[in-house]
Formats: structure tokens, sequence, C-alpha cells
């Protein structure tokens, strides 16, 4: 697909002896559309040409005005307004998404650097609950955005299977659990012991001083605390994979927390040895009141290590592993300090690469009956939250009597997706409630409503009994040139540069936005036009439309982690 702006730059360039670049930079979009698609204003050329604007914009008017790029060039005192041949954007636009198909949208800007995309990351025996959800589905879109421009992404789970927890897990464990009972259900059994440990620890602060011995023997590696600490961790896994296997996510490493253990003593005496590191009360610490931070506490007084050491060691890690162009963490914005202090230590540490590391944050999600604490125990899994969607859109799909051949398959395919589009359809800082109502309705701008689309266009092309190819350069695309049909290629046209938008900004709510765009779009036109006419030509025409907006849909879904389904 040729880029509109650019050619015209280059059609503009050649005829006012300009750079294309320069060209490109001052070619505008004009706030209405009697001033045409795109505007060229001459202003700047005065002083090079020595001539009066108005009198160039005529000049140029009249030189470009035969190219088939153009239905109408006209020039008004400084301004050559161009509007494009609607037939020739349709043709442009339409061949690119038939010869393309699935491929449709992706493009080469990051020449296969490498991108680090870290997400999820949920922790160790602890619930995989509903606010793990952001980070996971966001940092599954981040890392599919950042694939289809043209970057090698590589997709960490940091899990936080490491730290002072696992000495109380381990202690609580010791003194009250029981193998068979984790066996069964982990997550849940290894919660309530840490529960247990936090309310008696209350009353008998030897258990914290037990628990701080246990993961300091963790740290020094002693062979039975590693073993349960290992126990403990295979078991979390297996629940995390479920709920990844329902959200069709992977990911290429899981070095969390503790992959870092050993690196630590590296890290620190580099720390050291740049002279950043202070004592304070028997704890090493980087001082950072330069910078109106509180100290990055590096070392505890008993000597065992921080979240904080082991992000360090993780990113310098990475750095000297994949030699990344961008590491991106997609992590809450309750974490915001821990990471603007740690990237300050690395930038103090020399790395000028610190600047390469971003942290895309989010806000909080809560349900309506309140947030969710590890601590107290009422927190709201995931998993159950997924199958809840599952549920509940299986009970609309009978309700609808929806036309697919297993109920099962799509509500999986619906609920769960809808789950996801929600997530992506606000802008990631929002802090927002989760709420069924807006998640499953059909008609809003939600995943079933897209979805839906998608079907309701592929059932279109089924009964026309499409063939499966078109033959686009020599169809007559006048009939798809006007009105609303005209609407929906401006929409589809846009799906490239709206990729590389969303993935710039680490924001895949602009492409969720989008989506929402064409499908609107190709319900407008389904509603404003007949598509299956006796006239063979315009049946064809619209039938092209039709398919090239089932594909960008479909290729857009994909990019947020959900299927398009034929049937619905
Ligand atoms: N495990 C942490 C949590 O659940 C998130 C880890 C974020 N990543 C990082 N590199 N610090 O809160």
């Amino acid at each position: 697909m040729k880029d509109i702006k650019t050619e015209i730059a280059r059609i503009i360039a050649e005829q006012a002896g300009l750079a294309e670049e320069e060209a490109l930079a001052l070619i505008e979009i004009p706030p209405e559309s009697s001033k045409g698609d795109y505007a060229f204003p001459c202003f700047r050329l005065a002083k090079v040409l020595r001539k009066a604007p108005p009198l160039i914009a005529a000049d140029i008017a009249e030189k470009i005005r035969g190219n088939a790029l153009f239905e109408k060039v006209e020039n008004v005192n400084a301004y050559v307004n161009m509007f494009i041949d609607k037939a020739y954007f349709a043709m442009n636009t339409l061949e690119d998404v038939v010869a393309r198909g699935d491929l449709f949208g992706r493009q080469d800007i990051g020449g296969g650097k490498t991108v680090i995309v870290e997400y999820s990351s949920p922790n160790i025996a602890k619930p995989f609950h509903i606010g793990h959800i952001r980070s996971t589905v966001i940092g599954n879109a981040i890392y599919k955005l950042y694939d289809a421009i043209g970057y090698k992404v590589v997709r960490i789970n940091h899990l936080g299977d490491y730290g002072t927890q696992f000495g109380k897990m381990i202690t609580a464990y010791r003194r009250w659990g029981n193998e068979e009972e984790v066996k069964k259900e982990p997550i849940k059994t290894l919660l309530s012991y840490y529960v247990r440990f936090h309310q008696e620890a209350e009353n008998d602060p030897s258990l914290d001083q037990e628990a701080r011995e246990t993961f300091a023997k963790l740290e020094h590696g002693e062979e039975e605390e590693v073993r349960i600490w290992k126990w403990f961790r295979e078991e979390s896994l297996k629940e995390f994979t479920r709920v990844y296997d329902m959200l069709g996510i992977t990911f290429d490493s899981y070095n969390g927390e503790s992959f870092y253990s050993d690196k630590m003593p590296a890290v620190i005496q580099e720390l050291r040895d740049k002279g950043l590191l202070q004592e304070s009360q028997g704890a090493q610490i980087v001082d950072l009141s330069q910078w109106n931070m509180s100290p990055a506490l590096i070392t505890k007084s008993d000597g065992t290590s921080l979240y904080i050491t082991r992000d360090i060691a993780a990113a310098i890690y990475r750095k000297k592993t994949y030699d990344f162009y961008k590491c991106i963490y997609v992590v809450a914005s309750q974490q915001n300090l821990h990471f603007q202090q740690w990237f300050k230590v690395l930038d103090l540490m020399g790395y000028e690469w610190s600047k390469d590391c971003i942290h895309v944050n989010f806000g909080l999600v809560s349900l309506e009956d309140g947030t969710m604490s590890t601590r107290n125990g009422r927190v709201v899994f995931l998993e159950d939250v997924l199958n809840r969607a599952v549920e509940k859109t299986a009970e609309i799909v009978r309700e609808k009597g929806v036309n697919t051949e297993s109920i099962e398959e799509t509500s999986k395919t619906v609920g769960i997706g809808a789950v996801i589009f929600q997530e992506l359809s606000n802008s990631r800082i929002k802090d927002y409630v989760f709420n069924w109502d807006n998640v499953l309705n059909f008609d809003g701008e939600t995943g079933p409503y897209v979805q839906y689309t998608h079907a309701r266009a592929a059932s279109v092309l089924k009964n026309a009994g499409f063939s499966g190819s078109f033959d686009v350069a020599s169809m007559d695309l006048s009939y798809i040139s006007g009105g609303s049909a005209y609407e929906l290629i401006k929409e589809i046209y846009r799906f490239p540069e709206v990729i590389a938008d969303a993935a710039e900004k680490y924001e895949p709510s602009v492409l969720t936005r989008h989506i929402v765009d064409i499908a609107q779009a190709f319900n407008k036109f389904y509603h404003d036009e007949h598509i299956l006419v006796e006239n063979e030509q315009e049946k064809q025409a619209k039938l092209l439309l039709t398919y090239a907006a089932k594909q960008t849909i479909k290729n857009g879904l994909e990019l947020l982690g959900m299927k398009a389904p034929d049937k619905m």
C-alpha cells in the first residue's frame, strides 16, 4: 500500500524543487473536508522562490493537477488543496489488504532490533488475581504490536519467586502445612498458610525472626529450603499456566527474581566499586536525595538482597544477554517510585542505556464490591473471573439463539475475548471498575460487538458464495467510492499507522478504539447499502470491501490477543 502523504510529498517535491522530507513535513490535513483531504501551504517557499505564496500555490496546483492520485486540485490563497481520487484510494488500500491477508498492517519499522517486553510477572504461591490481568493482557498486546512493526521481541515473565515472603511461606508450611492439601489446591492452600502466618505473627514476633532466618538459608542455598521453595514454584506455575492457556499467552522466558540470586553479589560489588553504596543502620543503600527520592535499599542489615537489587541485576543481565534496543516493563503505577529509583541507580552506575528501560505503567482495576489484598485473603482469582465470563457468555449465547457449531467454543472465544477487550479499551493509566454488564454488552464498544461484526461480515461472504480471492486490479471500485463505503475504506487505510502509533505510545487502547471504529463503519455500510445486488460488478466491489473489513478486524483482534470467530 502506498502511503498517500508520502506519495504527495514526492510529487510536490519534484515540481517545487524541494527535498521530499521537507515537503512531507509541510503537508497538512485540513480541518474541513471542503478544503481537501490534504493541503500544502506555500508560505515557507516564498523566500527561496522569491515569489508571493499564492502565486507559488497556483503554480504547484497547475503542475500536479494531472496526476492520477487526484480527483481535484485547487489553489486557495497560499494553499494547494488536494482531493484524492476516491477510486484510486480504494484500489491502493484494498489491493494491499487482499495481497497481504493476515499480514496486512505489519510493517518494518524496527528492522529486527531486539525489544524485551516483561509482563504478567505474578508472585509464586500467591494468587494470580484480577489485579494481574492488566500487566498480562496489556503486556501481551504490546509484545504483539512490537512484533508487528518489525522488532524481534523477547517475552519475559519476571516471576516473583524470591524474597523474604518465601521465608514466611516455608515457615508457615512447616508449622501448619500438609503436603496433600497443597497438592490438591496449591495456591489457595499456600495463601491460607500465608494469611495465618500474618495473623499469628501479630502476637508472636518469633515467627518473623524464624522467617528471616529461613529466607537467609534459602538465599545461601540450603538444600531443604531450596527443595520446598522449588516445589512451591512448580505447583504455582502449573496454576499460572492454566490461566495463560485460557488467554492464549506464552513467554520466551520465565526467569524470575530467583534467577538473579547468584548474579547479585557481583552487582553489589560493582555498586561499591563505583562508590555508590552507603551504610545506613547496617543496611546498604544508594542515596537518591539529590533527585528527591527515598534511598534505594540494596541489602538489608542481615545481608539479604532486595527486590530492587534483583531488578538492577536483571537489567544488566538482559543488556548483556540480549543487547536490547528497549526493555519494556509492564508494571502497575503503584511501583512508579521503585522504577524511578532503580533506573536512576543504573544511570549513576554509568549505564547510558538506562534510558532504554521503560516503565509502562497502568492504573488499578477494582471490582464493584471493593479491591483485593493478599494479606487478608479476600482476593478474586483471575481464573474464576475468566470462567465466569465463559459461563455468562454461554447464557447470553443460548438466550440469543446465536448461530454457532459449538456453544462451548464460542463462549470461550467471546467470554475471554470480552475480558481482554475491556482491559485494553481504556487508556492504561486510568483506574477502572470491572463491571460485567459493560464487559459483555453485545451492543456497546465491546469485544462481543466487534467479534459479532466480524462474524456478520463472514456470513455475508459465505452467503455470496465467496470464492476466496479477488482480482482487485480488474475491478470497478467506483461503486464503493462514496458514502459509508468510502468512510470504511478510510478507516481500513489508517490501520497500519494506528498500529505504529499504538506501539510507539505503548498504548493498545489506541488500536482497540480503532477496531471499534472499523466495526462501526462496517455496520453503517452494511445498513446503508445492499451488498448482494444484481449488478455483478457492484456486488463484487462491495464483497471486496466486506472482505477487507473482516480481514482488518481479524488482524486487529489478533494483535490484542483475541480470536475472530466466523460464526456467532
Ligand atoms: N511480581 C511483582 C508483583 O506482582 C511484579 C514484578 C514487576 N517487574 C519487575 N521487574 N519489578 O507485584
